[in-house]
C-alpha cells in the first residue's frame, strides 16, 4: 500500500484531500514469547504490511471514521465516546482517542479514513497496527508531537479496556518504535530497547497456518493468571521478587517443587524463555546462525510442551520449514493457538523455502498455507 492509495481513499470517503498520513507496521516476533506481561525480554521486529491513515482536522470533538477494507462508518464523539467491548474494530479506534485523552493529550475532532494489508487474525498484530497509525494520525493531526511510548502504552490500554485482551506491550511497542532492518530488543519492564540489525543475508518468511483456535482469547488470560501464580507462591522464598523476570533459572531450579505441575512448567517456560532472548541477541550480533536456529527451536519446543499454546498445525509448519532448504530457524510466533510461524531463511534460498514449505504442509494438512516474505520495516510515522 502507497501514500497515494490513502488520499485517494480519504477523497473517496469524505469528498477532499486530506492534510496527513500515517502509518504503523504489523509485527513477527522472532523470540521471547509470553514473556512480555512477565516484565520479561523479547525481540520483535516490524514487518512490511501496515494500517494506513489518512485524516484531516473537524471544527468539532466528532470523529467521523471510515474503515476503507470494510467499507464501514463509524461516528464517535471525542466528550461521550460510548461504550467498550462492542466486539467491533470502532473499539481500537475509540480505545485508543480515550485513552489518549486520559493521558492527557486534547485531540482535535476529524475525518479519518484507515485501511491496510496486515492479515488480520494470523497474529501478527494488525490490532496494534491499527491503534498505532490511528494514534498516529489523531496525535499529528491536533499538532502534538509523537511520544512514541506513551502512544504504545494507550495502545496497550485501549486493548484492556475496549477489546478485552490482557495483552503486553510488545506489540504496540514494535508497531511504534521498529526501524527498517533491525530487530528490537525490549526490556518490558523498563520500556528500555536496543535495535539489533538483521544480516542483508537472511529473510523473514512468514507462514499462516491459516486457523485460529477459539480458545486463544480466554486461555491467553489463564496464562497470565497461572504466571502469577507462580510469582505468588515463589514470593514465599524469594521475597524481592515482582515478576517471573526476577527469577534465574539457577533459583526457579532450587524452588520448583514448591510450585504445582501446570504452574511449574508455565513458570520455567518463561523463565529460560527470557534466557533465550538474551543469547539469541550475542547470536545475531555474531552471526552466529546454527545458535539462531536452536534457540528458536528450543523457543518453539517449550511453548508447545511447557506453556502449551501450540496447535498441530503450528507444529507441522515449523517441521516442514525445518526440512526445508535455506533454513535457518523456525518457531511459532505470538499469542499462539493457530495464526503464524516466522522463520529465519537465507535469502538466496527464500523462494525455494517457501515452495518447500507450501507443499509439505498442504499435503500433511490439507490446508492452503499463505506464506509472506519480509524485510524487518519502520515503525509508526507520519509520511511524507
Ligand atoms: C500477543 C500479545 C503480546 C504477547 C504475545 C505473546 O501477541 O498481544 O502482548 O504477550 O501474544 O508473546
Amino acid at each position: 500500500m502507497h501514500r497515494a492509495q490513502a488520499v485517494a481513499g480519504f477523497q473517496r470517503a469524505f469528498g477532499y484531500a486530506p492534510t496527513l498520513v500515517a502509518q504503523a507496521p504489523g509485527r513477527v516476533n522472532l523470540i521471547g514469547e509470553h514473556t512480555d506481561y512477565n516484565d520479561g525480554f523479547v525481540m520483535p521486529v516490524a514487518i512490511e504490511f501496515a494500517t494506513w491513515s489518512a485524516i484531516a482536522p473537524r471544527p468539532d470533538r466528532r470523529l467521523l471514521v471510515f474503515a476503507g477494507n470494510k467499507s464501514e462508518k463509524l461516528e464517535i464523539h471525542l466528550d461521550s465516546p460510548g461504550t467498550p467491548l462492542q466486539k467491533h474494530w470502532g473499539d481500537y479506534v475509540r480505545g485508543v482517542a480515550v485513552e489518549l485523552e486520559k493521558d492527557g493529550f486534547h485531540l482535535r475532532g476529524a475525518d479519518l479514513w484507515f485501511a491496510g494489508n496486515v492479515p488480520d487474525g494470523a497474529g501478527v498484530s494488525s490490532s496494534a497496527a491499527l491503534e498505532m497509525s490511528v494514534g498516529t494520525a489523531l496525535l499529528a493531526n491536533s499538532g502534538i508531537p509523537i511520544d512514541r511510548i506513551r502512544l504504545a502504552k494507550a495502545g496497550q490500554r485501549a486493548e484492556h479496556h475496549y477489546a478485552g485482551t490482557k495483552c503486553g506491550i510488545m506489540d504496540q511497542f514494535i508497531s511504534a518504535n521498529g526501524k527498517a532492518g533491525h530487530a528490537l530488543m525490549l526490556d518490558c519492564r523498563s520500556l528500555q530497547f536496543q535495535l539489533l540489525p538483521i544480516p542483508d543475508t537472511l529473510s523473514l518468511v512468514i507462514c499462516d497456518t491459516g486457523v485460529k483456535h477459539q480458545l486463544a482469547g480466554g486461555e491467553y488470560n489463564i496464562r497470565r493468571a497461572q504466571c502469577e501464580e507462580g510469582v505468588e507462591t515463589l514470593k514465599h522464598v524469594l521475597p524481592e521478587i515482582r515478576a517471573l523476570r526476577d527469577v534465574t533459572s539457577a533459583a526457579f531450579e532450587t524452588h520448583a517443587h514448591r510450585l504445582p505441575d501446570v504452574v511449574r512448567r508455565r513458570c520455567r517456560h518463561v523463565i529460560l524463555e527470557n534466557d533465550r532472548v538474551a543469547q539469541f541477541a550475542e547470536a545475531l550480533k555474531h552471526h552466529d546462525l546454527p545458535a539462531l536456529g536452536k534457540l528458536m527451536a528450543a523457543s518453539h519446543n517449550s511453548l508447545r510442551d511447557d506453556y502449551e499454546v501450540s496447535c498441530i498445525e503450528l507444529d507441522t509448519m515449523v517441521a516442514c520449514a525445518r526440512r526445508a532448504p535455506g533454513v535457518v530457524g523456525a518457531r511459532m510466533t505470538g499469542g499462539g493457538f493457530g495464526g503464524c510461524t516466522v522463520n529465519l531463511v537465507h535469502t538466496d534460498k527464500a523462494a525455494e523455502f517457501q515452495a518447500s514449505v507450501a507443499s509439505a504442509y498442504h499435503t500433511a494438512t490439507g490446508h492452503h498455507a499463505r506464506l509472506f516474505l519480509s524485510a524487518a520495516a519502520p515503525g509508526a510515522g507520519v509520511v511524507v
